[in-house]
């Protein structure tokens, strides 16, 4: 099987190389197109992918497309491809473009509509995924073996990608304020600047993989580190009283919002 990326940015290169960690094809099954050709350059330096100036050329040898541009690019590449998008499956992660723009912008294109996150980077994904109307069981197990490749992969009907993109889409950046502001509490209390982020960061890494395992109810998990009197009660309480858990879902709530309003609806 063949793959053709439309875009060579962070996401394009994230999952390019996540594909070729996990085996899912060699080098030269995949073809990326980008107008950057310093990007394009270093792309094909870190993987040995076969790289191309034109949408065109690369949709013309691959039977799957991939969409890695900017929603407000992505009319543009796909016009590119010329004539090559028909009876080709299209997978798009550009965030906003519905299911039926997609189609729209592709037609005789199968399309799958995914939302990955930044933690692509390191393999750690979480990944929802929409397919079309067209598309057929051997798509999606396509998309989601491409998307397996770089974290965990849920489908999901279409009218829940919003919601998928206000928790899991933007949740990274929340997750960072998140240990950016546990960090400045360690400093305040006096621990090293460098000490302080590493604790933190090993401690939301530490607690997601223990939650992951257990697959207890985080109320649980939480209780069981939660003496009468104790100190976690005292933070705790410090937490509710200040909205911090009011705050997290009006946070997925807002974001959710505005990838509607982003989609035009
Ligand atoms: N980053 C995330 O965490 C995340 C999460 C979920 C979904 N997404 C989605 O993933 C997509 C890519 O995001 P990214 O962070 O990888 O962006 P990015 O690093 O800016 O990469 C996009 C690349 O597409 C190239 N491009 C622009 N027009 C093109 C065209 N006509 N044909 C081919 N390539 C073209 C850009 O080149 P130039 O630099 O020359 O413009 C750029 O290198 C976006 O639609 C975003 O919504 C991102």
């Amino acid at each position: 099987m063949k793959y053709a990326f439309l875009g060579a940015g962070r996401m394009a290169s994230a999952i390019i190389q996540g594909m070729l960690r996990a085996n899912v094809c060699e080098p030269s099954d995949i073809v990326a197109a980008c107008p950057e050709p310093d990007l394009l350059q270093s792309l094909r330096d870190a993987t040995s992918i076969k790289i191309v100036s034109e949408n065109a050329e690369a949709a013309a040898e691959s039977p799957v497309l991939i969409l890695c541009v900017k929603p407000q690019d992505a009319a543009k590449a796909l016009k590119q491809t010329g004539a090559h998008l028909k009876n080709k499956l299209l997978i798009s992660i550009a965030a906003g473009l519905s299911l039926e723009t997609l189609q729209n912008l592709a037609p005789g294109a199968r399309v799958v509509r995914a939302m990955p996150n930044t933690a692509a980077i390191v393999g750690r994904s979480a990944t929802a995924y929409a397919a079309g109307s067209d598309a057929t069981p051997q798509d999606s197990e396509l998309a989601e073996s491409i998307f397996s490749s770089i974290g965990e992969v849920y489908p999901v009907e279409e009218k829940l990608l919003d919601a998928v993109t206000g928790l899991s889409g933007s949740g990274p950046a929340y997750v960072f304020l998140m240990i950016e502001a546990l960090a400045d509490g360690g400093v305040s209390c006096g621990l090293p600047r460098k000490l302080s982020q590493d604790l933190a960061i090993q401690t939301v890494l530490g607690a997601a993989e223990l939650a992951k395992a257990t697959s207890e109810h985080p109320a649980v998990l939480r209780e069981m580190v939660t003496s009468p009197g104790g100190t976690t009660a005292a933070a705790l309480t410090e937490l509710e009283n200040r909205g911090v858990r009011a705050a997290f879902i009006e946070a997925v709530r807002a974001a959710e919002r505005r990838s509607g309003e982003l989609a035009g609806k």
